[in-house]
């Protein structure tokens, strides 16, 4: 399996990956997190690439189709979470048997909801909602009990802008797909067991 994720910002791209890795073992790549990653080295290019980040801009086609690449490499089963955003980093990867493209289709009223409630552990890799998702024991990882906090993206802000650059740049991206007729719909919108029931179903997935 060769997947890709579409969807705006806060729609559950991440969740359903994880899930999605959980049980049948593909590989999630997220390229968020491994700018994040990129960030945390504090490097001149990750400190450059954070600026873009909190501001909620897209960080250059070429330096993110370069750490996707590398990160693909090797790999047979992996789910692409957020990559491609435009046109021209779709048109990067047509060499790639894509196997389906899975758009996690929500309106702007839900993504305000899920990420204002959005918490990630200190490494920033495991999320929770305060409402939905909620940890074990409040403000709290359950995986690695690293006190939880909120993403600087998640700022209203750069919230309202990640959403205007989610349908300049990332919403032609999905009609090329639509196109190219491997593009499946799924209405993203319901609590996170349902969604995940939905988007197996619409992969064909059975377990
Ligand atoms: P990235 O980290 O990918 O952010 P995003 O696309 O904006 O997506 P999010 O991580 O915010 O949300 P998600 O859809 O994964 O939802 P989640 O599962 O967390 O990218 C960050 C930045 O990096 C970009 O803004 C850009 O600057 C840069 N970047 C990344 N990729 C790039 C690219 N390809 N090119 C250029 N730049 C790039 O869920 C959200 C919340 O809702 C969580 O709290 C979760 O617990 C909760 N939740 C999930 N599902 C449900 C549900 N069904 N019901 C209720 N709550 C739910």
């Amino acid at each position: 399996m060769k997947l890709i994720i579409l969807g705006p910002p806060g729609s559950g791209k991440g969740t359903i990956a994880g899930r999605l890795e959980k049980e049948f073992k593909f590989k999630q790549i997220s390229a968020g997190e491994l700018l994040r990653e990129e960030v945390a080295k504090g490097t001149t290019i990750g400190k450059d690439i954070q600026k873009i980040m909190e501001k909620g801009g897209l960080v250059p086609n070429n330096l993110v189709n370069e750490i996707v690449r590398l990160e693909i490499q090797g790999k047979k089963h992996y789910i692409l979470d957020g990559f491609p955003r435009t046109l021209e980093q779709a048109k990067s990867i047509n060499d790639l048997p894509i196997t389906k493209v899975l758009y996690a289709e929500v309106p702007l009223k839900v993504v305000v909801e899920r990420l204002s409630g959005r918490r990630v552990c200190a490494k920033g890799i495991h999320n929770y909602h305060l409402k939905y998702i909620p940890p074990r024991k409040a403000g709290v990882c359950d995986v690695d009990k690293t006190p939880l906090r909120r993403r600087k993206d998640d700022a209203p802000l750069s919230v309202q802008r990640r959403f205007q650059v989610y349908q300049k740049q990332t919403l032609p991206v999905i009609r090329y797909y639509k196109r190219k007729r491997i593009l499946v719909t799924v209405d993203a919108r319901g609590e996170p067991h349902r969604v995940y029931q939905l988007v197996k179903k619409a992969l064909h997935l059975h377990g």
